[in-house]
């Protein structure tokens, strides 16, 4: 069929259109298991009832303003976020590259008030941070630059998970202002580093007057167990990038900002026709207080252990495992052979799922996902896994 929309993207051939919590319906009223939350975004689900009335009660009032003026709404949502991360203050945007993008803006700021011209952040291999120009030239992934270079200048990269790395690039480079990391890479293939990666790089940041700067776009609201995953270290970045899950489906994204970060951004130098509009930050004040109201984020981790505990016990033996990983809700099957395939043989199952680096299955559950869609997840892509690993493993099937 003829598209008139420019083919940015490699769709599957499914358009679903209603959900309720984890359940997804499709055209012709075919009901999916929605194990990805439309790539970490609901967190809550679908059709979540107080984002569905905190947008029909703001959309009754007010859409829209703008940033010359203040916005009760915005100024309520950032309040809530200082609160629950423990950062100084929030610029809003509209999504996870122009979260990296202020991120990079302020950093580039910082160094060239320490009198640095050509401020350098160091990024890591197999890293993702979006789709812009700068965010893509930090990205650590070829395919994603590929064709549109001149890159933006300014990023060293480095491995991911090694802090000798870091250490060499910072001792070899004297305009270094920044590290920006995910917590967890996601895009990357839920790569979980070293549980004293982040601390240690708080302290390397510490030591040479550089921004620890956390991009929590896939790893926040709770995904990882904690409101941010940082919050599993107990140290404060300097800077932390959200959006995805903030506003569970409605466009939101956000920098945070603690200590000397806080102060660097000043009038003028940053903005966004729609970031922070009423519309969008009702959405995501009510998605802060089902959080909290609904204590999503404390059951988090137990979930994780019951879905990797189910698939590896059934998985057991399946010399085509790899691994199975996860950090709360981030979930990553590692197989030792291709298989995007296996995303399409979900669907067929009415299961969605992903896979990132040609061998990770990724699931990103929402939240709310209850113990009946945890067994039904579990047994449905564990014998699909199976399936699979039977096909690759018969003789005949390898010419296919
Ligand atoms: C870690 C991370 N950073 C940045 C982005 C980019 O976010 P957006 O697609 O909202 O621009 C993503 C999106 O997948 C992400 O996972």
């Amino acid at each position: 069929m003829a598209s008139h929309i420019m083919p940015t993207y490699g769709r599957l051939d499914v358009c679903f259109e209603r959900g309720e919590g984890a359940w997804l319906w499709d055209e012709n009223n075919k009901k999916y298991l929605d194990a990805l939350s439309g790539i970490a975004v609901c967190g809550l689900g679908h059709a979540h009832p107080a984002v569905h009335e905190a947008i029909c009660n703001q959309s009754g009032k007010l859409l829209h303003t703008s940033n010359i003026y203040r916005i009760g709404v915005q100024e309520q949502l950032a309040d809530k976020i200082i609160e629950k991360s423990g950062m100084d203050n929030v610029f809003f945007c509209n999504s996870g590259a122009e979260a990296n993008e202020a991120a990079i803006k302020l950093a580039r700021k910082f160094g060239h008030e320490r009198g640095i011209d050509f401020p350098a952040i160091i990024v890591t291999d197999l890293s993702f941070h979006g789709r812009t120009l700068a965010t893509l030239s930090a990205t650590g992934n070829a395919k994603i630059q590929k064709g549109f270079e001149p890159l933006v200048e300014g990023f060293i990269r480095v491995a991911y998970n090694d802090i000798e790395a870091i250490r060499n690039a910072v001792a070899n480079h004297s305009n270094i202002v920044a590290i920006l990391v995910e917590p967890v890479q996601g895009e990357g293939g839920i790569n979980i580093p070293a549980n004293d990666y982040l601390n240690k790089i708080r302290e390397i940041c510490d030591r040479h007057n550089l921004l620890m700067m956390l991009d929590e776009i896939q790893t926040g609201m709770g995904r990882t167990g904690k409101f941010l995953a940082f919050q599993h270290n107990g140290i404060l970045p300097d800077v932390c990038t959200v959006a995805k899950a903030l506003g569970n489906g409605v466009p939101i994204g956000a920098c945070l900002a603690s200590g000397k970060a806080a102060t660097i951004l000043t009038a003028g130098n940053h903005g966004s026709t729609f970031g922070g509009n009423p519309l969008a930050c009702s959405a995501a004040l009510a998605v802060l207080e089902t959080l909290d109201k609904e204590g999503l984020i404390g059951s988090v981790e137990a979930k994780g252990r019951k879905i990797t505990s189910g698939i590896a016990q059934l998985l057991q033996g399946n010399t085509h495992v790899v691994d199975i990983r996860n950090k709360g809700l981030m979930i990553g099957i590692e197989l030792d052979q291709p298989c995007t395939d296996l995303v399409k043989t979900a669907l067929a199952h009415g299961l969605l799922i992903n896979v990132t680096q040609d061998k990770v299955i990724r699931l990103l559950p929402p939240l709310i996902i209850d113990d009946m869609q945890i067994k039904l997840l579990v047994d449905t892509l564990a014998m699909l896994v199976a399936q699979f690993t039977h096909q690759l493993s018969t003789p005949n099937n390898h010419a296919a």
